[in-house]
């Protein structure tokens, strides 16, 4: 696939299913990741590859996360949710780490971590992945924060669920570039 069509195509894909990504794979996407805008090279980033048992570890936490949202949750939802960290093979938690620095403000460094995870997505279309960038409700949770080791300034940008595709790809939607740009001339 050409870089062009790379950037105009990339789609992302819901239903996925095994086997995970291999490691070449893998080096392939936390390499495109590692190549994110970084402002004074803080590299503020983090990553953690759940799959296999250790879903079950991210579905426990949701579980929780949502029974904190809504104590009168009933068990057979919360056994949903749960269920919901098996939808792909593999997920990766995408952590900004955020560091201490006069220049760089906080939502710098958010950027940044944003930017690996879009990375990740592009490198996912290259390697012919499946992938798709999740939050649901609960990345934001405390429950979630603490069950990922978040110091207080960091933030949980998002899950990159990943695996090969099922099904066809959506179609994309049909915006135009005259809607969204201003010109200062
Ligand atoms: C920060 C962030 C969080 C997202 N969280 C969810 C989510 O929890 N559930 C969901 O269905 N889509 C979520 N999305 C949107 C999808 O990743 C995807 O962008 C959307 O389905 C449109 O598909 P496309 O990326 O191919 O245009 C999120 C996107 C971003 C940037």
């Amino acid at each position: 696939m050409d870089a062009k069509t790379l950037l105009l195509k990339r789609n992302s894909h819901g239903k996925l299913e095994g086997p995970a990504p291999t490691a070449e794979q893998l080096d392939t996407l936390y390499r495109a990741a590692l190549r994110a805008p970084d402002h004074k090279g803080l590299a503020p980033w983090r990553f953690v590859e759940i799959s296999g048992e250790g879903r079950k570890r991210l579905g426990d936490l949701s579980a929780r996360a949502e029974k904190l949202r809504k104590p009168e949750i009933k068990e057979d939802k919360l056994e949903s949710i749960k269920l919901k960290a098996e939808r792909a093979p593999m997920i990766i938690a995408v952590i900004a780490r955020i560091k201490d620095n006069k220049k760089v403000p906080r939502v710098e460094q958010v950027a940044s971590a944003a930017c690996a995870a879009h990375a990740m997505l592009y490198a996912a279309e290259v390697e012919g992945l499946g992938a798709m960038w999740r939050t649901g409700d609960f990345a934001h949770s405390p429950v979630v924060r603490e069950g990922f080791g978040l110091t207080p300034v960091d933030e949980l940008v998002g899950f990159i669920y990943l695996g090969h595709k099922v099904g066809h790809e959506k179609k994309l939607p049909n915006l135009q570039p005259k809607d969204f740009v201003e010109r200062w001339t």
